[in-house]
């Protein structure tokens, strides 16, 4: 008899890694035992990239070589780019993102099995061109050419330029940059659980990656940071949070950007990311989008605590994704696509590492079913279709 666990798996353990550990209770967050709170100010996306690839922070020569590697892997196949210029203009950005990357596949060559290489280079390979492909995106459907990527910028740097075909100022790259570290892994969450589930299977990167972008996108998940910044475009100014909280909850709808299944205290990814879209708010000279947020973090608290005095909903790392990516200008339903050119880092990490050691992932269920009977033939169906007692 298989044991029934809590639903949505909560608190159940269903695999190792040694990517990265998150401590809900005390609200810490490493990669390969550093903190965030240590990588964030002091690791560029690339170290990160090559301690969660490679098991180790580089050194100077192994960064310029990962450096390299990354600018020479991000132009898209013609054909892909050809594509995405014949969609409706319409099409949502992650489903852009998400057809695109499983196209990729298709310009990388098969073995005997129709299997692709699932490497480290694959991997650096994806990582590579996410960025292209929701740049090039956004520019298609404002209806301009897409701009080449740039083999001398960092991924944060290269993705701003490719928009705007302007070099980013230090702050605008900065702030990219570390969004993309806070972002790159976190354990078992349900977009790399579906990634290494696929990938259990035996299939490759590129399907695995497919998966986890179809499983991110959900606004229980990636979609929220999305969700969030559509809630900071109601709520508009700091002195409508309250009203907006307490009509949300009235409604029993949720606030995107708080809550979350492991932390118990606030998200350590928000503290970095408010004190970055406060930093962007001074260098743009606007602090709409901050101020709102930090009134709406604040409202939510005081509201939710008023009708759970035990609650423990705090702002997760969607909550200031918001006022980060609309003051890069970065438009708000593209939001979930820049989560995932950050978190195919730990996609990836986690799918090369579930093939170093793998193990088909399949779980039971219960069955809640009807009991098992005789076989109706059609001329003795009811109607309707149900089996008669
Ligand atoms: N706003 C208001 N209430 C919330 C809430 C939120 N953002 N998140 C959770 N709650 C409430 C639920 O309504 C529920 O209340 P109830 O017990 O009275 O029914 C309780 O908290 C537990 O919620 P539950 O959905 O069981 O918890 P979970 O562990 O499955 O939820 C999330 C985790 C992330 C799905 C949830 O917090 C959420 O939906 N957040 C908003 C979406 C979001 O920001 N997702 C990104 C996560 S990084």
């Amino acid at each position: 008899m298989p044991t029934v666990v809590d639903r949505g798996l909560e608190g159940v353990v269903v695999g190792s890694t040694q990517l990265s550990n998150v401590e809900g209770g005390i609200g810490r967050l490493t990669y390969r035992g550093y903190d965030i709170d240590d990588l964030a100010p002091n690791a560029t996306f690339e170290e990160v990239v090559h301690l969660l690839l490679y098991g180790h922070l580089p050194n100077r020569s192994e960064l310029e070589t990962l450096k390299r590697e990354l600018g020479s892997r991000r132009s898209l196949p013609e054909p892909l780019v050809a594509a995405m210029q014949n969609v409706p203009k319409t099409a949502w950005p992650m489903d852009v993102l998400r057809t695109i990357v499983s196209g990729l596949s298709l310009f990388s060559p098969v073995n005997a099995h129709g299997e692709h290489l699932s490497d480290v280079h694959t991997a650096i390979e994806l990582i590579a061109k996410m960025p292209t492909i929701v740049a090039a995106w956004d520019r298609i459907r404002r209806g301009l050419e897409p701009i080449a990527p740039r083999a001398d910028l960092s991924q944060a740097g290269n993705f701003l330029y490719m928009r705007s075909g302007k070099v980013p100022h230090e702050i605008e790259e900065d702030a990219l940059d570390t969004y993309f570290v806070l972002l790159a892994d976190h354990s078992y969450n349900a977009s790399t659980f579906a990634a290494r589930v696929a990938a259990s299977t035996r299939s490759d990167v590129y399907a695995s990656v497919t998966a986890a972008l179809a499983t991110l996108q959900g606004d229980l998940h990636g979609g929220a940071a999305s969700a969030s910044y559509h809630t900071l475009t109601e709520v508009r100014t700091p002195e409508r949070a309250e009203q907006y909280v307490r009509d949300a909850l009235d409604r029993r709808e949720r606030i995107m950007g708080m809550g979350h299944r492991e932390y118990k205290v606030r998200d350590p990814r928000a503290r970095h990311l408010e004190a970055m879209a406060r930093k962007l708010s001074q260098h743009v000279g606007n602090s709409r989008w901050y101020d709102t947020a930090h009134a709406l973090e604040e409202a939510s608290r005081k509201v939710l605590q008023e009708k759970k005095p035990d609650n423990t909903i705090y702002a997760n790392v969607d909550f200031y994704t918001a006022p980060v990516l609309a003051d890069l200008d970065v438009p708000g339903d593209e939001f979930t696509c820049l989560f995932a050119c950050g978190r195919i880092a730990g996609w990836t990490g986690h799918i090369l590492e579930q093939l170093a050691d793998n193990r088909l992932i399949r779980p039971q269920a219960t069955y809640e079913g009807p009991q098992t009977g005789p076989f109706v033939p059609i001329e003795k169906r009811a109607a309707n279709g149900v089996r008669s007692a």
